[in-house]
Protein backbone atom coordinates (compact mmCIF):
# COMPACT_ATOMS: atom_id res chain seq x y z
CA UNK A 1 0.00 0.00 0.00
CA UNK A 2 1.14 3.39 -1.00
CA UNK A 3 1.86 6.14 1.45
CA UNK A 4 -0.47 8.47 -0.37
CA UNK A 5 -1.81 11.10 1.78
CA UNK A 6 -5.87 10.42 1.01
CA UNK A 7 -6.95 7.89 3.91
CA UNK A 8 -10.02 6.37 5.39
CA UNK A 9 -8.78 5.83 8.55
CA UNK A 10 -7.48 9.20 10.10
CA UNK A 11 -10.07 11.55 11.89
CA UNK A 12 -8.60 14.67 10.13
CA UNK A 13 -8.23 13.27 6.73
CA UNK A 14 -11.20 12.97 4.46
CA UNK A 15 -12.54 10.12 2.50
CA UNK A 16 -12.96 10.39 -1.02
CA UNK A 17 -16.01 8.97 -2.46
CA UNK A 18 -16.93 8.01 -6.14
CA UNK A 19 -20.88 7.62 -7.35
CA UNK A 20 -22.73 6.51 -10.07
CA UNK A 21 -26.38 7.33 -10.72
CA UNK A 22 -26.93 10.46 -8.17
CA UNK A 23 -29.71 12.68 -9.93
CA UNK A 24 -32.10 10.77 -7.84
CA UNK A 25 -33.23 8.07 -5.89
CA UNK A 26 -30.52 6.00 -3.42
CA UNK A 27 -27.25 7.81 -5.27
CA UNK A 28 -28.59 11.36 -4.62
CA UNK A 29 -29.45 10.32 -0.68
CA UNK A 30 -25.75 8.88 -0.78
CA UNK A 31 -24.16 11.64 -2.17
CA UNK A 32 -25.80 14.40 -0.05
CA UNK A 33 -24.78 12.22 3.56
CA UNK A 34 -21.61 11.15 2.78
CA UNK A 35 -20.77 14.94 1.74
CA UNK A 36 -22.68 16.26 4.79
CA UNK A 37 -20.38 13.81 6.94
CA UNK A 38 -17.47 15.55 5.63
CA UNK A 39 -16.19 12.83 2.47
CA UNK A 40 -14.95 14.34 -0.33
CA UNK A 41 -18.07 13.23 -2.74
CA UNK A 42 -17.55 12.77 -6.86
CA UNK A 43 -21.21 12.61 -7.72
CA UNK A 44 -21.54 11.24 -11.31
CA UNK A 45 -24.79 11.72 -13.13
CA UNK A 46 -25.66 11.14 -17.00
CA UNK A 47 -27.59 14.04 -17.76
CA UNK A 48 -26.05 16.81 -15.41
CA UNK A 49 -27.98 19.96 -16.54
CA UNK A 50 -31.25 17.73 -15.89
CA UNK A 51 -30.18 16.54 -11.84
CA UNK A 52 -31.83 19.54 -10.13
CA UNK A 53 -31.95 18.65 -7.26
CA UNK A 54 -28.29 17.30 -7.18
CA UNK A 55 -27.27 20.54 -8.72
CA UNK A 56 -28.80 22.62 -5.41
CA UNK A 57 -27.46 20.34 -2.91
CA UNK A 58 -23.80 20.81 -5.05
CA UNK A 59 -24.38 24.55 -4.05
CA UNK A 60 -24.67 23.96 -0.68
CA UNK A 61 -21.90 21.86 -0.24
CA UNK A 62 -18.35 22.42 -1.57
CA UNK A 63 -16.72 18.98 -0.76
CA UNK A 64 -19.51 17.80 -3.06
CA UNK A 65 -18.10 17.82 -6.79
CA UNK A 66 -20.11 16.94 -9.66
CA UNK A 67 -19.01 14.94 -12.88
CA UNK A 68 -20.66 13.90 -16.26
CA UNK A 69 -20.88 9.89 -15.92
CA UNK A 70 -23.26 7.84 -18.35
CA UNK A 71 -21.95 4.58 -16.95
CA UNK A 72 -22.13 2.81 -20.47
CA UNK A 73 -19.76 5.75 -21.70
CA UNK A 74 -16.46 4.24 -21.61
CA UNK A 75 -14.53 8.25 -22.91
CA UNK A 76 -16.63 9.46 -19.56
CA UNK A 77 -15.27 6.66 -17.36
CA UNK A 78 -11.40 8.00 -18.64
CA UNK A 79 -12.48 11.64 -17.84
CA UNK A 80 -13.51 10.92 -14.22
CA UNK A 81 -10.03 8.47 -13.80
CA UNK A 82 -8.04 10.83 -15.40
CA UNK A 83 -9.96 13.78 -12.84
CA UNK A 84 -9.99 12.07 -9.56
CA UNK A 85 -6.31 10.44 -10.27
CA UNK A 86 -5.34 14.45 -10.31
CA UNK A 87 -7.45 15.18 -7.61
CA UNK A 88 -6.77 12.57 -5.34
CA UNK A 89 -3.22 12.53 -5.85
CA UNK A 90 -3.29 8.84 -6.91
CA UNK A 91 -5.95 7.73 -4.71
CA UNK A 92 -9.36 7.03 -4.63
CA UNK A 93 -10.90 5.72 -1.07
CA UNK A 94 -14.88 4.23 -1.72
CA UNK A 95 -16.48 3.64 -5.41
CA UNK A 96 -19.72 3.27 -4.89
CA UNK A 97 -21.85 1.48 -7.92
CA UNK A 98 -24.90 2.57 -7.56
CA UNK A 99 -26.73 3.61 -11.18
CA UNK A 100 -29.41 0.64 -12.48
CA UNK A 101 -32.81 0.35 -13.48
CA UNK A 102 -34.86 -2.65 -13.53
CA UNK A 103 -35.59 -4.22 -16.72
CA UNK A 104 -39.15 -6.18 -16.70
CA UNK A 105 -41.05 -8.75 -18.51
CA UNK A 106 -41.71 -12.28 -19.26
CA UNK A 107 -38.25 -14.29 -20.12
CA UNK A 108 -40.50 -14.90 -23.58
CA UNK A 109 -40.80 -11.02 -24.60
CA UNK A 110 -37.04 -10.21 -23.83
CA UNK A 111 -35.50 -9.01 -27.06
CA UNK A 112 -31.76 -8.91 -27.37
CA UNK A 113 -31.20 -5.13 -27.53
CA UNK A 114 -33.52 -4.57 -24.44
CA UNK A 115 -31.51 -7.36 -22.35
CA UNK A 116 -28.30 -6.12 -23.37
CA UNK A 117 -28.56 -2.42 -22.29
CA UNK A 118 -29.33 -3.98 -18.96
CA UNK A 119 -26.67 -6.00 -18.61
CA UNK A 120 -24.38 -3.32 -19.61
CA UNK A 121 -26.19 -1.07 -17.17
CA UNK A 122 -26.62 -2.92 -14.05
CA UNK A 123 -23.44 -5.37 -14.74
CA UNK A 124 -20.91 -4.61 -17.09
CA UNK A 125 -20.60 -1.07 -16.46
CA UNK A 126 -20.08 -1.72 -12.91
CA UNK A 127 -17.40 -4.14 -13.27
CA UNK A 128 -15.76 -1.39 -15.83
CA UNK A 129 -15.73 0.60 -13.04
CA UNK A 130 -14.25 -1.61 -10.99
CA UNK A 131 -11.75 -2.69 -13.39
CA UNK A 132 -10.60 1.39 -13.97
CA UNK A 133 -10.53 1.99 -9.81
CA UNK A 134 -8.84 -0.54 -8.65
CA UNK A 135 -5.17 0.79 -9.05
CA UNK A 136 -6.49 3.98 -6.95
CA UNK A 137 -8.42 1.63 -4.90
CA UNK A 138 -5.82 0.21 -4.05
CA UNK A 139 -3.51 3.23 -2.88
CA UNK A 140 -5.58 3.93 -0.34
CA UNK A 141 -3.85 3.52 2.62
CA UNK A 142 -6.52 1.33 4.32
CA UNK A 143 -6.82 -0.85 1.25
CA UNK A 144 -10.14 0.82 -0.33
CA UNK A 145 -14.01 -0.39 -0.15
CA UNK A 146 -15.86 -1.08 -3.49
CA UNK A 147 -19.41 -0.89 -2.50
CA UNK A 148 -21.70 -2.94 -4.91
CA UNK A 149 -25.57 -1.96 -5.37
CA UNK A 150 -27.35 -5.20 -5.80
CA UNK A 151 -30.88 -6.01 -5.25
CA UNK A 152 -33.31 -8.91 -3.37
CA UNK A 153 -33.99 -10.04 -6.80
CA UNK A 154 -30.51 -11.44 -7.22
CA UNK A 155 -32.07 -14.40 -4.82
CA UNK A 156 -35.43 -14.19 -5.66
CA UNK A 157 -36.28 -15.20 -9.42
CA UNK A 158 -39.70 -13.77 -9.51
CA UNK A 159 -41.57 -13.16 -12.91
CA UNK A 160 -40.79 -11.01 -14.79
CA UNK A 161 -37.74 -10.09 -12.85
CA UNK A 162 -35.29 -12.65 -14.86
CA UNK A 163 -33.25 -9.78 -16.77
CA UNK A 164 -33.00 -7.80 -14.05
CA UNK A 165 -32.21 -11.03 -11.31
CA UNK A 166 -30.27 -12.20 -13.31
CA UNK A 167 -27.58 -8.98 -14.02
CA UNK A 168 -27.92 -8.57 -9.66
CA UNK A 169 -27.06 -12.21 -9.47
CA UNK A 170 -23.93 -11.80 -12.10
CA UNK A 171 -23.05 -8.88 -10.06
CA UNK A 172 -22.99 -10.32 -6.84
CA UNK A 173 -20.62 -13.52 -8.36
CA UNK A 174 -18.54 -10.83 -10.18
CA UNK A 175 -17.88 -9.16 -6.25
CA UNK A 176 -16.98 -12.21 -4.46
CA UNK A 177 -14.21 -13.01 -7.42
CA UNK A 178 -13.36 -9.42 -7.21
CA UNK A 179 -13.02 -9.55 -2.90
CA UNK A 180 -11.12 -13.08 -3.35
CA UNK A 181 -8.82 -11.63 -5.85
CA UNK A 182 -7.90 -8.67 -3.99
CA UNK A 183 -8.02 -9.40 -0.37
CA UNK A 184 -4.24 -9.97 0.19
CA UNK A 185 -4.13 -5.64 -0.87
CA UNK A 186 -7.04 -4.84 1.90
CA UNK A 187 -9.62 -4.36 -0.68
CA UNK A 188 -13.05 -4.73 1.19
CA UNK A 189 -16.02 -5.22 -1.38
CA UNK A 190 -19.99 -5.09 0.21
CA UNK A 191 -22.70 -6.36 -1.80
CA UNK A 192 -25.89 -4.41 -0.92
CA UNK A 193 -29.15 -6.18 -1.56
CA UNK A 194 -32.09 -3.88 -0.80
CA UNK A 195 -35.56 -4.99 -1.26
CA UNK A 196 -38.58 -2.84 -1.89
CA UNK A 197 -37.79 1.27 -1.26
CA UNK A 198 -39.16 4.48 -2.33
CA UNK A 199 -37.03 5.81 -4.64
CA UNK A 200 -37.73 6.39 -8.42
CA UNK A 201 -36.96 3.11 -9.06
CA UNK A 202 -40.66 1.82 -10.28
CA UNK A 203 -40.96 4.63 -12.44
CA UNK A 204 -37.16 4.58 -14.17
CA UNK A 205 -38.72 0.61 -14.99
CA UNK A 206 -38.36 -0.50 -18.93
CA UNK A 207 -41.36 -2.36 -19.17
CA UNK A 208 -41.01 -5.49 -22.66
CA UNK A 209 -44.39 -7.42 -23.73
CA UNK A 210 -47.51 -6.79 -21.61
CA UNK A 211 -47.62 -7.25 -18.28
CA UNK A 212 -51.14 -9.43 -16.78
CA UNK A 213 -51.03 -11.47 -13.91
CA UNK A 214 -47.55 -11.20 -13.05
CA UNK A 215 -47.51 -7.93 -11.77
CA UNK A 216 -50.25 -8.47 -9.39
CA UNK A 217 -48.57 -11.01 -8.08
CA UNK A 218 -45.59 -9.01 -7.55
CA UNK A 219 -47.32 -6.20 -6.07
CA UNK A 220 -48.80 -9.02 -3.47
CA UNK A 221 -45.19 -9.46 -1.99
CA UNK A 222 -44.23 -6.07 -2.34
CA UNK A 223 -46.95 -3.93 -0.81
CA UNK A 224 -45.26 -1.66 0.82
CA UNK A 225 -42.13 0.47 0.05
CA UNK A 226 -39.76 1.29 2.40
CA UNK A 227 -37.77 4.49 3.58
CA UNK A 228 -34.43 4.84 2.14
CA UNK A 229 -33.03 6.55 5.11
CA UNK A 230 -32.51 2.75 6.09
CA UNK A 231 -30.01 1.82 2.71
CA UNK A 232 -27.97 5.38 3.47
CA UNK A 233 -27.46 4.97 6.87
CA UNK A 234 -26.33 1.00 6.20
CA UNK A 235 -24.16 2.69 3.32
CA UNK A 236 -22.66 5.47 6.07
CA UNK A 237 -22.22 2.67 8.33
CA UNK A 238 -20.18 0.65 6.18
CA UNK A 239 -17.45 3.41 5.43
CA UNK A 240 -17.25 4.01 9.02
CA UNK A 241 -16.47 0.31 9.92
CA UNK A 242 -13.78 0.52 7.11
CA UNK A 243 -12.61 3.72 8.49
CA UNK A 244 -12.16 1.52 12.28
CA UNK A 245 -10.83 -1.30 10.18
CA UNK A 246 -13.36 -3.50 11.00
CA UNK A 247 -14.65 -4.38 8.16
CA UNK A 248 -13.89 -8.11 6.28
CA UNK A 249 -12.86 -8.69 2.78
CA UNK A 250 -16.74 -9.76 1.61
CA UNK A 251 -19.99 -8.29 2.96
CA UNK A 252 -23.19 -9.25 1.54
CA UNK A 253 -26.00 -7.16 2.95
CA UNK A 254 -29.75 -7.60 2.54
CA UNK A 255 -31.32 -4.87 3.81
CA UNK A 256 -35.43 -3.99 4.42
CA UNK A 257 -38.44 -6.09 5.57
CA UNK A 258 -37.70 -9.74 5.56
CA UNK A 259 -34.91 -10.31 2.93
CA UNK A 260 -32.30 -11.56 5.89
CA UNK A 261 -35.16 -14.21 6.17
CA UNK A 262 -35.37 -14.52 2.62
CA UNK A 263 -32.20 -14.64 1.76
CA UNK A 264 -31.51 -17.52 4.33
CA UNK A 265 -34.15 -19.65 3.36
CA UNK A 266 -33.37 -19.47 -0.38
CA UNK A 267 -29.80 -20.18 0.24
CA UNK A 268 -31.27 -23.61 2.29
CA UNK A 269 -34.38 -24.49 0.92
CA UNK A 270 -34.26 -26.33 -2.16
CA UNK A 271 -35.39 -23.67 -5.05
CA UNK A 272 -38.19 -25.80 -6.69
CA UNK A 273 -40.24 -24.86 -3.56
CA UNK A 274 -40.11 -21.25 -4.29
CA UNK A 275 -40.36 -21.87 -7.96
CA UNK A 276 -43.63 -23.99 -7.74
CA UNK A 277 -45.19 -21.20 -4.39
CA UNK A 278 -44.77 -18.87 -7.44
CA UNK A 279 -46.25 -20.84 -10.10
CA UNK A 280 -49.75 -21.61 -7.92
CA UNK A 281 -49.39 -18.13 -6.88
CA UNK A 282 -49.42 -17.02 -10.95
CA UNK A 283 -52.68 -19.64 -11.51
CA UNK A 284 -54.26 -18.30 -8.89
CA UNK A 285 -54.63 -14.58 -10.54
CA UNK A 286 -55.27 -16.28 -14.35
N1 LIG B 1 -35.42 1.23 -4.93
C1 LIG B 1 -35.45 -0.05 -4.77
O1 LIG B 1 -36.44 -0.60 -4.30
C2 LIG B 1 -34.24 -0.89 -5.13
C3 LIG B 1 -34.21 -2.21 -4.66
C4 LIG B 1 -33.10 -3.00 -4.96
C5 LIG B 1 -32.05 -2.46 -5.68
N2 LIG B 1 -32.10 -1.17 -6.13
C6 LIG B 1 -30.95 -0.68 -6.91
O2 LIG B 1 -30.56 0.59 -6.41
C7 LIG B 1 -29.87 1.30 -7.45
C8 LIG B 1 -30.41 2.72 -7.53
O3 LIG B 1 -31.78 2.66 -7.92
P1 LIG B 1 -32.89 3.62 -7.28
O4 LIG B 1 -33.79 2.77 -6.50
O5 LIG B 1 -32.25 4.79 -6.65
O6 LIG B 1 -33.67 4.02 -8.61
P2 LIG B 1 -33.86 5.45 -9.31
O7 LIG B 1 -34.44 6.40 -8.35
O8 LIG B 1 -34.58 5.16 -10.58
O9 LIG B 1 -32.36 5.93 -9.63
C9 LIG B 1 -31.57 5.24 -10.58
C10 LIG B 1 -30.33 6.09 -10.89
O10 LIG B 1 -29.52 5.35 -11.81
C11 LIG B 1 -29.20 6.24 -12.88
N3 LIG B 1 -28.86 5.56 -14.12
C12 LIG B 1 -29.55 4.61 -14.81
N4 LIG B 1 -28.88 4.28 -15.92
C13 LIG B 1 -27.74 5.03 -15.95
C14 LIG B 1 -26.63 5.15 -16.82
N5 LIG B 1 -26.54 4.44 -17.97
N6 LIG B 1 -25.63 6.00 -16.49
C15 LIG B 1 -25.68 6.74 -15.38
N7 LIG B 1 -26.72 6.70 -14.51
C16 LIG B 1 -27.72 5.85 -14.80
C17 LIG B 1 -30.43 7.12 -13.04
O11 LIG B 1 -30.11 8.27 -13.81
P3 LIG B 1 -31.20 9.04 -14.74
O12 LIG B 1 -31.91 10.01 -13.84
O13 LIG B 1 -30.38 9.71 -15.78
O14 LIG B 1 -32.13 8.00 -15.30
C18 LIG B 1 -30.69 7.41 -11.56
O15 LIG B 1 -29.82 8.41 -11.09
C19 LIG B 1 -30.05 0.48 -8.72
O16 LIG B 1 -28.89 -0.24 -9.00
C20 LIG B 1 -31.21 -0.46 -8.38
O17 LIG B 1 -31.15 -1.66 -9.12
C21 LIG B 1 -33.17 -0.39 -5.88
Amino acid sequence: MSNQTSTLHSGTKKTSVLITGCSKGFGLMFARRLAQEGHRVYATARNLQEATELLKIADELNNLQLLQLDVMNLSEIENILKTINEREDGTLDVLINNAGYGLMGAVADLDLEALEKQFKTNLFAPIQLCRTFLPLLQNAQAGGLIINISSVASYLGLPSFGAYSASKVALNALSMSLATENAAKGLSVAVVEPGPFSTNFRDSVKQVGTETNYSKVRSKLFVTQEDPSKVVNLISNLIQKKLAGKLGTYNELPVGRNTGLFRVLCRWLPQALFVNFMAKAINKEC
